[in-house]
């Protein structure tokens, strides 16, 4: 998030919201053995994060024990002595304030202020080792092949150093088919994530020779071709994933289209984002595809700087208006949704017609295949969703709305703290549209039989200090509640359930504020058929438990797990939650 003439804004976070929400992941990546960690272009608290000590030094490397190596992104090293003091270990690519001039804020500079004594050289040695620690590490000594592709082209020879001044040309890509049956796998990744919101008397699923009218754009192809816009910057056609660097070029694509096709000889096609004059007969069913776009910020679409600042959390295209042109024609809607993100659906969500949802997220190569197998009833849905979807963007709170400047330095202060998404909801008692975890099935499903048992010891143990290996201390990742409870198929189609832990913390005991419930392990059921039952263990960690104490700088859990909630269900919901347990009384139905 930054430009040539603005710099980068400032994540200005406080102690327990940064431990509590944003840490973990790294927490995560490092104790898994992460060989190097990039610095980005933004600030934290006002210092930029290329030489933001506490980031580097403080956080990453004493508390969480990082041993690897921190890299700056392309260009976001700002200062020489700063950056080496404060933690950084190899500058990308190297420059100077001005690129490409062949002056660097190290290489020369970095010797000399070893030698007149600014940097310690044992700061020069860490880097170094750490540096070289990890390429043998990752056993790049040791017979490591070339790269026999290139990212930086699609053609078959060019430079062979292409950030060199100079460079001699070879064979840069030789084109290794390496996809064998990865289609399967795509088509499974993206049918297991399609989540159903809405599906009025059994609509879905669709008869193979029920008449069809489809409707959109997203249905499609790409009118200008397959990955003809660079880095995917467009909208156009079927959304398979966001655009940026770190987006991928399709081998392929089956669209809706394409699929729905190749099983339905009853099915009309209007790849149009505006709605055609048709006369339906009573029982068409009309399927309208609508979609909503993001990205990196160097690329604009549709004057979206990357977030959705022009379309909102509205549906791209018109897509709005298409669904509900369609339902003022049909009697029977399923809408198909892909997007990034949440949408507002207001406009059309409680309309008679409008009989069926299914939000397909960004599902790839595989699109067409993976819906038509929900669609049509080969597999049940079983996405869950991964965020909350509001009435409007007012029901969020305020600090969600960054507000954009010209002058100066955005502050991002992050006043909604701990309570992003369903944790501010529940905080604030908003019903929203779909809460978070939300997700039909065609099938139905009780969980039963729940049981706790404690790994926590009655002996005294040592306290646990926040850091002490890799990825923190590692009591952390303990086991201390593992929770079994029965899954039953009670409906009439084979289907997968996906089971939600949200712990309940007792803030009183430990002396801080809490949102009522935060989901911390979740399960998916293998493929059950009607009748069947399968038993799943869910296992509750002490980081699960655990909240940060900003004065003594460390994690703190509830004595023996006392006072805490287990609720389980298929949202965060209360109304979706099947079964409570209270650690020491047992469970019961919520
Ligand atoms: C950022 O500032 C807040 C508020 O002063 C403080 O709680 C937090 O520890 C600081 N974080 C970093 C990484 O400096
Ligand atoms: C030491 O050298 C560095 C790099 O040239 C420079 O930034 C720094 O100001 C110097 N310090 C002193 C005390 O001369
Ligand atoms: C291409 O590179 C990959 C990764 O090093 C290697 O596994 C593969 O065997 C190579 N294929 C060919 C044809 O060189
Ligand atoms: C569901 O089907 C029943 C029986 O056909 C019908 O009476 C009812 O109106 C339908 N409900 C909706 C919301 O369409
Ligand atoms: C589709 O076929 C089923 C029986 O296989 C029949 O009950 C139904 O009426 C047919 N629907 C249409 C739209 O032709
Ligand atoms: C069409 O369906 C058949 C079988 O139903 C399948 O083998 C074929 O791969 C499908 N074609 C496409 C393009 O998905
Ligand atoms: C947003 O939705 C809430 C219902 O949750 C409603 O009270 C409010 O008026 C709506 N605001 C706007 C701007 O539509
Ligand atoms: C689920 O199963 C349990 C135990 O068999 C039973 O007591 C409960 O009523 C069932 N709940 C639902 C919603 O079917």
């Amino acid at each position: 998030m930054t430009d040539v003439v603005q710099v980068g804004y400032s994540s200005d976070i406080d102690d327990r919201t940064l431990h509590e929400i944003y840490l973990w992941p790294f927490a995560e990546g490092v104790r898994a053995g992460v060989g190097s960690i990039m610095a980005a272009y933004n600030h934290v608290n006002g210092s930029l994060c290329t030489q933001n000590s506490q980031i580097l030094n403080g956080l990453l490397k004493d508390e969480l024990g990082f041993q690897g190596f921190v890299v700056s992104d392309w260009y976001a090293q700002f200062g020489g002595v700063s950056s080496a003091l404060a933690g950084l270990d190899m500058a990308m690519p190297g420059d100077g304030a001005i690129p490409l001039l062949g002056d660097s804020f190290w290489n020369y500079e970095l010797s000399t202020a070893i030698l007149n004594g600014t940097i310690p050289v044992e700061r020069l040695n860490d880097m170094v080792t750490r540096i070289v620690a990890t390429w043998f590490q990752m056993g790049q000594d040791d017979d490591y092949p070339e790269p026999n592709f290139s990212t930086n082209t699609e053609d078959a020879t060019g430079p062979l150093y292409p950030g060199a001044l100079f460079s001699p040309s070879g064979v840069v890509n030789q084109f290794v088919n390496v996809q064998g049956n990865h289609n399967t796998i795509a088509r499974e990744v993206a049918r297991d994530a399609i989540t159903l919101l809405k599906n009025v008397n059994q609509t879905l699923p669709l008869s193979t020779n029920a008449s069809l009218s489809v409707f959109g754009t997203d249905a499609g192809p790409n009118s200008g071709g397959l990955n003809s816009c660079s880095d995917m910057g467009c909208d156009n056609g079927i959304l398979t994933m966001g655009w940026g660097s770190g987006s991928a070029r399709l081998p392929y694509v089956i669209t809706p289209q394409q699929a729905i096709q190749n099983i339905s000889a009853n099915a009309q096609f209007h790849i149009s984002d505006s709605f055609p004059s048709v006369t339906p007969a009573a029982d068409d069913i009309a399927i309208v595809f609508i979609n909503a776009d993001s990205g990196e910020n160097y690329i604009t679409v549709e004057s979206n700087p990357g977030d959705r600042t022009t379309a909102g959390l509205n549906a791209w295209h018109g897509g709005d208006d298409l669904v509900v042109d369609a339902a003022a024609k049909y009697s029977t809607v399923i809408v198909v949704i892909h997007t990034v993100g949440p949408i507002l659906m207001e406009k059309w969500i409680d309309l008679p017609s409008v009989k069926a949802v299914l939000v397909a997220h960004l599902p790839g190569q595989e699109a067409g295949n993976s819906l038509t197998d929900v669609l049509f009833g080969d597999y049940s849905p079983s996405g869950h969703l991964p965020y909350t979807i509001p009435h409007n963007e007012s029901e969020y709170p305020a600090s969600v709305g960054l507000i954009d400047q010209w002058f100066g330095q955005i502050q991002d202060q992050f006043t909604e703290r701990i309570y992003i998404d369903y944790r501010y909801f529940l905080q604030a008692n908003i019903t929203p549209r779909f809460p978070f975890g939300y997700g039909l099935s065609y099938t139905t499903f009780n969980f039963s039989d729940a049981t706790v048992t404690t790994g926590y010891k009655t002996t005294p143990q040592p306290a646990p200090r926040a850091g002490g290996a890799q990825g923190g201390n590692p009591a952390l990742w303990d086991t201390v509640f593992t929770v079994s409870l029965r899954v039953t198929n009670t409906g009439t189609r084979s289907g997968r359930a996906v089971v939600q832990l949200y712990v309940e913390l007792p803030g009183d005991t430990l002396g801080v504020d809490l949102p009522p419930r935060q989901l911390r392990q979740f399960e998916k059921t293998s493929i059950l058929a009607p009748g069947e039952s399968e038993t799943l263990s869910l296992q509750v960690t002490r980081k699960d438990l655990s909240v940060w104490d900003v004065i003594v700088q460390d994690w703190k859990a509830p004595v023996n797990g006392a006072g805490v909630k287990f609720w389980i269900g298929e949202s965060v919901a209360v109304e979706d939650m099947q079964i409570v347990c209270t650690v020491g009384q047992g469970c019961e139905s919520a």
